[in-house]
């Protein structure tokens, strides 16, 4: 296996997840899992047993901290990310949002004109601010060297869910609304640029040291359309964020963008690009330079843990030995994980430590 930089610049407190995306040497990839917070963790189980809902679990501080410190006191991943979701924003707009156990979220679907008058930026702020003041706690009990990282849904994969209504396969009747009326799916979608905008600031000015724009279904779009929906509204998002706080780095994940990455990086000038499980490793250090990767294990891979997790994740460290990256699943962990496979994953990643070939 090849060796990472043998002297770090970075010293004893600071998060190595800051120095590899700000382009700093660093000793080891630092690695943290989208979704390492939930059910597959029997301590988060019993927790959301204690809350009303789900949304009462985002929205009430003490709550949501717990939760997210969870996993990095059983891991000591090298970020923890704020336990919230991607629908609250919608939420703050006025769409009603509700999860149901087992059945994923269900939201009053915004389909037409008068549907989309009735969202409005107003609350959002009064609506988010225990989001905030979850940071605010989470900054005050984190250890130092661990970076606290902020997220939002990008528009295109929040207006998806608010048109259909809940979780599909397809996101036909989202993707028919954009072709059908794209001046009303536009005004959706510019909405959602200054929701997103304002929270992740407001996120950023509680604490998060970085910021994560999720675009979940950003693979189900052809390319014109993925460019007006995904890649423009993420541009737009990213240089208002870089105008406010250039110090504050953001990761974008535009999950199944394949060939559309590097246009997408071109346009977004993320400082970190999440690679979902698909793309393949070797063409993306080509593909996309400069940028940090981050990726890209397969969380099939992480379930079925022992040696096809740890042959799947030295594949990946071989692959990106070098150059800067951030070890990470390609999408969430699965609830059926066994929360050992992880801690086995997370212990191989941080004892690549100035390990030769
Ligand atoms: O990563 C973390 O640990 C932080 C917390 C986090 C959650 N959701 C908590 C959650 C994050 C970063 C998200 C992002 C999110 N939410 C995305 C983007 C990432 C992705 O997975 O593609 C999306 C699309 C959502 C929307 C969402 N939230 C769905 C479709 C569902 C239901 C299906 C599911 O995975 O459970 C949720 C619920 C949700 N969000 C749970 C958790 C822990 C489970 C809620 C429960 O306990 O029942």
């Amino acid at each position: 296996m090849q060796r990472f930089d043998a002297e770090p610049s970075h010293t004893r407190g600071h998060p190595v997840l800051l120095d590899v995306l700000t382009g700093r040497a660093c000793p080891r990839p630092p690695i943290w899992l989208m979704r390492q917070a939930g059910r597959y963790l029997p301590e988060y189980r019993s927790l959301r047993q204690e809350a009303a809902s789900f949304l009462d679990l985002c929205y009430t501080p003490e709550l949501a901290v717990e939760i997210t410190l969870q996993p990095v006191r059983r891991f000591g991943m090298d970020a923890a990310i704020l336990f919230s979701d991607i629908l609250v924003v919608p939420d703050a707009l006025g769409c009603t949002v509700r999860f149901e156990e087992g059945a994923g979220p269900k939201l009053v679907p915004v389909r037409t004109r008068d549907d989309l008058r009735d969202l409005t930026l107003d609350g959002l702020a009064d609506r988010l601010a225990p989001v905030y003041a979850t940071l605010r706690l989470l900054r005050e009990r984190l250890a130092e060297e661990t970076a606290l990282i902020g997220f939002a849904g990008a528009p295109w994969t929040v207006a998806a869910y608010m048109v259909e209504g809940e979780t599909s396969k397809e996101y036909a009747r989202a993707r028919t609304l954009a072709q059908r009326e794209p001046a009303l799916f536009g005004a959706l979608i510019e909405l959602l640029v200054e929701a997103t905008t304002a929270h992740l600031l407001a996120q950023i000015e509680a604490g998060a040291q970085v910021v994560q724009l999720f675009d979940s279904w950003a693979g189900v779009l052809p390319e014109p359309q993925f460019v007006r929906w995904c890649q423009g509204p993420a541009a737009r998002i990213v240089a208002a964020l870089k105008a406010a706080r250039p110090d504050v780095p953001v990761i974008a994940f535009p999950r199944g963008a394949g060939a559309l990455y590097p246009g997408y990086q071109e346009a977004v000038a993320a400082d970190g690009l999440g690679l979902d499980t698909t793309v393949p490793l070797a063409w993306a250090r080509r593909a996309l330079p400069g940028v940090c990767l981050q990726g890209n294990l397969d969380p099939i891979a992480l379930l079925v843990g022992g040696r096809t997790m740890r042959a799947e994740a030295e594949r990946i460290v071989a692959a990106l030995a070098g150059s800067r990256f951030i070890f990470n699943l390609g999408h969430g962990v699965l609830p059926e994980t066994d929360p050992d496979a992880v801690a086995e994953l997370v212990h191989l990643i941080k004892s690549l430590s100035l390990q030769d070939t």
